[in-house]
């Protein structure tokens, strides 16, 4: 499906990066077919030997069939500007810009051009994002079908109303960093019952990564997975009251209230 196409991804940093190499590994793109920019090409040409690579923004989307933008939203205006006027028209625009709405794009690029706006997260770099796409005005389900399968080169896809988008940033977009702490949690509370720091840390880590593994393979509620593990009056439910007693559930909820809330206000400042 994308063997066919052109891409151009304008801005190749980390998701840029994890996305070249989700579509080198995981699609039949010929490496020539995919042209990449930023600034300080260095890097990249260390990584993607065979690669176009160049620092022309105009230059890159004047070919291609898909353009992904996926610069800072501070790097966003400049770059727009620079793009304007050169994506062809049959071309579909893909953009990962945090907070900035498919509207707010079209009006920039001055185009009726298919637009499928994008929200990934960084375990895409080890092909386990967790990404939601949403289509603009002028995207047809051919056009959602092919940022799909773009993004499952790195993990997996969820289709969303595009005013879910802010809400999908709070939950699975800055979701990482809330894992993060609660492995870096649970290894301390594994240091302090006296097991080694490393070890504390591979079983946290492992813990964490399995038992989602096991909610998604086995398709059970989590709820029953729990009940499956908490033996009447044994260690687990023990725990499990703890962590109720301290609001757990209401926690995690109001830090994605929280954070969708900040995408919102932070969309606004972008426009
Ligand atoms: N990281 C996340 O967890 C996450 C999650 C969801 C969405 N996003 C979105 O994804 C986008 C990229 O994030 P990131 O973490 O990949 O950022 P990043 O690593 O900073 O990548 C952005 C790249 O853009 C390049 N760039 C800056 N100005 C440019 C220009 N004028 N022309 C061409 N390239 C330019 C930069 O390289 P040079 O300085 O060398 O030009 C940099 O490599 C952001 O819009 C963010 O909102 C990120």
């Amino acid at each position: 499906m994308l063997a066919d196409h052109s891409i151009a991804i304008i801005g190749a940093g980390n998701i840029g990066r994890a996305l070249i190499g989700g579509l080198l590994r995981g699609h039949d793109v010929d490496p020539s077919r995919i042209h990449a920019t930023r600034r300080n090409v260095d890097p990249l040409r260390e990584q993607f030997p065979d690669i176009r690579i160049g620092s022309d923004n105009a230059a890159a989307v004047a070919d291609a069939t898909i353009v992904v933008l996926a610069v800072k939203p501070q790097n966003a205006g400049t770059v727009l500007a620079e793009i304007r006027g050169h994506v062809p028209d049959t071309a579909m625009v893909v953009s990962v810009l945090a907070g900035i709405t498919t509207e707010f794009l079209h009006k920039a690029l001055a185009q009726d051009l298919a637009i499928v706006r994008a929200m990934p997260n960084t375990p895409m770099i080890v092909d386990q994002g967790a990404s939601a796409i949403a289509g603009g005005r002028f995207a047809t389900p051919h056009h959602l079908d092919l940022a799909r399968t773009i993004f499952e080169a790195v993990g997996k896809v969820e289709e969303v109303p595009e005013n879910l988008m802010d809400a999908v940033t709070g939950l699975s977009g800055s979701g990482p960093a809330y894992v993060y702490m609660f492995v870096e949690a649970l290894t301390d509370a594994g240091v302090k019952q006296g097991i080694p720091r490393p070890v504390a840390f591979r079983l946290a880590a492992q813990t964490i990564y399995g038992a989602a593994k096991l909610v998604l393979e086995s398709g059970k509620h989590p709820a029953i997975l729990r009940d499956e593990v908490t033996t009447p009056g044994g260690t687990a439910i023990a725990a499990v009251a703890e962590l109720e007693s301290h609001g757990l559930r209401t926690m995690l909820i109001n830090a994605v209230a929280t954070a969708t809330a900040r995408s919102k206000e932070l969309s606004e400042l972008e426009k």
